[in-house]
């Protein structure tokens, strides 16, 4: 359920940038890329658990779609009214998620290291296009980090670290500088 959620963070936040650069009210491009990077990556840490069975039960799935649904539209309030609140919470929220497959890897490394890796996850984190994987580490130049997957250990040790990336991204989005702070790896000074 968590990765459920977490990507729809990312969609509050696409829907209200979009519906700003609509209306012309401002134009930050760069923000959208690595917003939906963002939400791109969550979407693969979803894959992986799903290739795990971790959405087997419908139950779970119901559960996971009802609380999705509730968080988008609180995180649209949020960053209509407090953008900075927004990006404090999302903050917070990947915070919980490294902590938690933190604790995960601690209690369960022998037993992970023995398990192969998903093909979604040698896919997105080695084998695939990684221009995407590139796009949501603000703190990062581009193509600079590049995980070993050799076995499901190594997975969650991504997934884990992947979490730590929006954390510095959303701290530099509630900073005054943010506009020049927080850019799409890929960027090019124009010439
Ligand atoms: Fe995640």
């Amino acid at each position: 359920m968590p990765e459920t959620v977490a990507r729809v963070l990312y969609f509050s936040c696409l829907s209200v940038l979009h519906l700003y650069e609509t209306l012309g009210w401002w134009r930050r491009s760069d923000w959208l890329k690595v917003h939906f990077a963002e939400s791109w990556n969550e979407l693969h840490h979803l894959l992986i658990m799903e290739d795990l069975d971790g959405a087997n039960f419908w139950g779970d799935r119901l559960l996971a779609r009802a609380a999705a649904l509730l968080y988008y539209w609180i995180v649209i309030a949020m960053y209509v009214f407090s953008p900075g609140a927004a990006y404090r919470f999302m903050e917070l929220v990947e915070v919980h998620a490294y902590a938690s497959y933190d604790k995960f890897l601690k209690s369960d490394e022998a037993r992970l290291k023995f398990l192969p890796a998903p093909a979604i996850a040698k896919q997105y984190y080695r084998d695939g296009d990684l221009y995407m994987f590139d796009e949501f580490q603000t703190s990062h130049k581009s193509a600079e980090r590049r995980p070993q997957i050799d076995n499901l250990y190594d997975v969650f040790v991504a997934v884990r670290d992947d979490e730590m990336e929006p954390v510095k991204t959303m701290a530099a989005c509630q900073q005054t500088q943010a506009a020049t702070m927080v850019l799409s790896p890929h960027s090019q000074p124009l010439a």
